[in-house]
């Protein structure tokens, strides 16, 4: 079993784009038994709240829904989890500020760092911008997503 976690700053734009994807991938490829995967925020400001309508519309433009809640990121899932994925660097550097032991920061890696295709090293946050920033999101994460799934089906 792989227990996946996608971190960003809201949960409501680029982590539950990322589950979404990455679980749509999966699923597409009958290993749904093998993964549990969850998204989640650095801060709680959107807790509760479905991701942002413009981040859903473009991901069911291509057949994926996002489905997720947004909730705040817990110190206990440095436990639940085996890889817990940063979306830029800023998150990054807060999850390694909040692994106090620094027991966990194996875990700790980033999303872009599985990109096949793409040369971004991190995915923009699209919070204000226009909709090409949510196409962009889309476009790495699919690349990273299947990157990532190959690097852990091998
Ligand atoms: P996310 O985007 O980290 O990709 O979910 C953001 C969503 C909300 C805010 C910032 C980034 N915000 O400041 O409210």
């Amino acid at each position: 079993m792989h227990k996946i976690l996608f971190v960003c700053l809201g949960n409501i734009c680029r982590s539950p784009a990322a589950e979404g994807v990455f679980t749509h991938l999966v699923r597409e490829s009958g290993l749904d038994q093998n993964f549990q995967i969850d998204s989640c925020g650095i801060t709680g400001f959107h807790a509760g709240e479905m991701a942002d309508i413009r981040m859903r519309d473009h991901a069911d433009r291509r057949g994926v829904e996002l489905a997720s809640i947004s909730r705040k990121f817990a110190l206990e899932d440095f436990k639940k989890f085996d890889l817990i994925i940063a979306m830029d660097n800023r998150n990054f550097k807060d999850l390694y500020e909040l692994d106090h032991s620094k027991e966990y920061r194996e875990k700790i890696v980033m999303f872009c760092d599985y990109c096949e295709t793409r040369p971004e090293k991190e995915v923009p946050d699209p919070y204000y911008g226009g909709a090409d920033g949510f196409e962009e999101v889309l476009d790495i994460v699919e690349d990273a997503s299947k990157g990532l799934l190959k690097s852990l089906s091998v």
